[in-house]
């Protein structure tokens, strides 16, 4: 047995984050003996609490404890009781953004015998990547909110690149509007296609599927098909590219016909809700943002603050972004045997015994209890 030794700080969030971290965290302990690993863990307090007890929100030195581990994995954050965007902008952005984390992975996997809201051809399952930039587009919170004459500072510096400049909108009366850039850059998407296309070959797939929308929106989504074909060509993969409204119509009437799935941020964040439904829940979605520095693992729903408290929280989706966290440590075999669990808990238990989300009866301990022991060899 090795010894290997890895140390993880978590920020378990809002809502049912805590929740759902606390069954992760049991799931990967479970897994000690049989990995010959140990863990070593750091909470950060980062979420809507901490911020109304102390104004804090995500502190230089927070992030710089942060970049000593190994690994973050994150619950979930936001509130109701805070304007939407403080926290959500000032933790996760904050966090993608500053540790460059530009590939934000969501696999959409179906397992058999749970229950989906589309129905599958016979003997066929979902098994999707999503493979979204997580650095740009309209998400670079560039932009403003005022009256008649609008403009904004593009003055923005973001590891790879740089940009300057502004830009301004003019309305004839005295009417209040906002503006908000969208930025594509040629480095941010040649990284996140050349990315896709190398899961895509991993997978042994052909095709990459593009999300997009150059019919509406030719300049940036113009610009992203331009040079996501030229990289998808340097890395001999086939790039499909899709408006981004028929691909759903295409995913909800046939999934199984997908692989990976590339797509800017904006989309990616709300393809990837919709993939969650699809393959039987958001409560089963994992994801991980990945960089060259931190990476950070979490689950793709958030703090779901209409069932916090209750124990009906799914923490299959925090559990599974847990072995993604593992697989990124390079511990593979132990990460497929998390999701062994996971697929063996699912696969084998009764209806009333599956997650409130899947129709079932079973609290968010009892999953993490049923899995854990399923890793442990119990
Ligand atoms: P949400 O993902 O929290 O919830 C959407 C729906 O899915 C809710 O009905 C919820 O009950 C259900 N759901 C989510 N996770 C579940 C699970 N594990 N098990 C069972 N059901 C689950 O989205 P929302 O309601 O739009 O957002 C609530 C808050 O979370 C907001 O403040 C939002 O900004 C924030 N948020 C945070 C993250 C994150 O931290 N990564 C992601 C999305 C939203
Ligand atoms: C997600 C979330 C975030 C996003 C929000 C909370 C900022 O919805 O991780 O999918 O839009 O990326
Ligand atoms: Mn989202």
């Amino acid at each position: 047995m090795t010894n290997k030794h890895y140390s993880i700080a978590t920020i378990p969030g809002d809502g049912i984050g805590p929740e759902v971290i606390r069954e992760t965290r049991k799931v990967l302990e479970a897994g000690k003996q049989r990995f010959g690993y140990s863990l070593e863990w750091e909470e950060f307090p980062c979420s809507v609490n901490h911020y109304l007890a102390t104004g804090d929100i995500l502190t230089p030195s927070m992030l710089e404890g942060m970049k000593k581990h190994d690994a973050l994995l994150l619950g979930a954050i936001g509130d109701p009781r805070v304007k939407p965007g403080t926290i959500e902008r000032g933790i996760l952005l904050t966090l993608r953004f500053e540790l460059d984390q530009y590939i934000n992975l969501r696999p959409a996997k179906s397992f058999a015998r749970t229950p989906l809201p589309v129905k599958l051809p016979e003997g066929e399952s979902i098994d999707i990547l999503v493979v979204r930039e997580n650095t740009e587009d309209f998400y670079m919170g560039i932009g403003t909110v005022g009256r008649k004459d609008l403009s904004c500072d593009l003055a923005t510096t973001r590891g790879l690149y740089s940009m300057e400049g502004t830009c301004s909108a003019s309305f004839d009366k005295d009417i209040r509007g906002a503006l908000q850039i969208g930025i594509a850059t040629e480095p941010g998407i040649r990284r996140v296609t050349a990315w896709a296309c190398k899961a895509a070959q991993k997978r042994g797939e052909k095709t990459v599927t593009l999300a997009s929308k150059s019919n509406a929106l030719p300049q940036i989504y113009g610009f992203w098909e331009e040079i996501a074909k030229d990289e998808a060509r340097h890395q001999a993969m086939d790039l499909s590219i899709a408006n981004v409204d028929a691909l759903c119509y295409h995913l909800v009437r046939a999934p199984q016909k997908y692989g990976v799935i590339l797509t800017p941020n904006m989309f990616g964040d709300i393809v990837s809700d919709l993939l969650g439904a699809i393959a039987g829940g958001l409560g089963i979605a994992a994801g991980a943002n990945i960089g060259d520095g931190l990476s950070m693992f979490e689950p793709v729903h958030g703090s779901a603050p209409d069932i916090a408290g209750t124990g009906k929280a799914s923490p299959v989706a925090a559990i599974l972004s847990g072995a993604l966290l593992l697989e990124h440590l390079g511990l593979s075999s132990e990460a497929r045997e998390v999701e062994n669990a996971v697929t063996a808990y699912l696969e084998t238990a009764s209806p009333q015994d599956l997650p409130v989300e899947m129709g079932g009866r079973a609290s968010t301990e009892t999953v993490g209890d049923r899995i854990a022991n399923l890793l442990a060899g119990a």
